[in-house]
């Protein structure tokens, strides 16, 4: 059974780490505002452990429009749990808190390989195709409330 619940910051530390900066120092796994008080993290659950995160920042993009938006990004699951629905079921969650709380638009920089599972999440791509260093090549992608 999946839950998904709110977690701290530093319980996505693991996760990241493992999934997202694997080899890198802990360091990397922390991001600017993950404890500002409009942030918020989301993990799911399969029978109690914690196989998928996610984090929420209230942050304006600047080539989008909309007076409230935000942000996800750390988005991850463990390999031995991929296709089950866990990211789904996670970003199905917190789009919902985020309509909630009056948000225009959610958006993120996507990875090449989640794109196909956010276009199932109703978002779209938005702009062309930019390099992170390090990371590999990404698409602002969107959705509207
Ligand atoms: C991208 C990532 C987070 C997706 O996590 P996930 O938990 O496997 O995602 P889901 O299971 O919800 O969806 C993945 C696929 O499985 C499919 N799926 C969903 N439920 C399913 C089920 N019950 N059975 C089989 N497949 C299912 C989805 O439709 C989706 O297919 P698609 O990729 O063709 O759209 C994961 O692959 C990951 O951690 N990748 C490495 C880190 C990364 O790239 N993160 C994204 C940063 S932008």
């Amino acid at each position: 059974m999946i839950e998904i619940r709110e977690i701290k910051s530093k319980d996505t530390i693991p996760i990241r780490s493992e999934i997202l900066r694997p080899g890198q120092n802990l360091d990397t796994c922390i991001y600017p505002h993950d404890d500002d008080c409009t942030s918020f993290h989301l993990a799911a659950f399969s029978s109690g452990e914690q196989t998928s995160i996610a984090s929420f920042y209230l942050e304006i993009h600047p080539d989008l429009e909309g007076s409230i938006q935000y942000r996800f990004r750390g988005m991850a699951t463990k390999v031995a749990y991929r296709n089950q629905g866990l990211a789904g079921a996670l970003l199905t969650y917190a789009f919902e808190k985020i309509k909630a709380l009056d948000c225009n638009v959610v958006w993120c920089n996507a990875r090449v390989n989640a794109i196909q599972l956010y276009m199932k999440m109703g978002m779209e791509i938005c702009s062309d195709e930019f390099d992170i260093p390090g990371i590999g090549p990404h698409f602002l992608m969107k959705k509207e409330f």
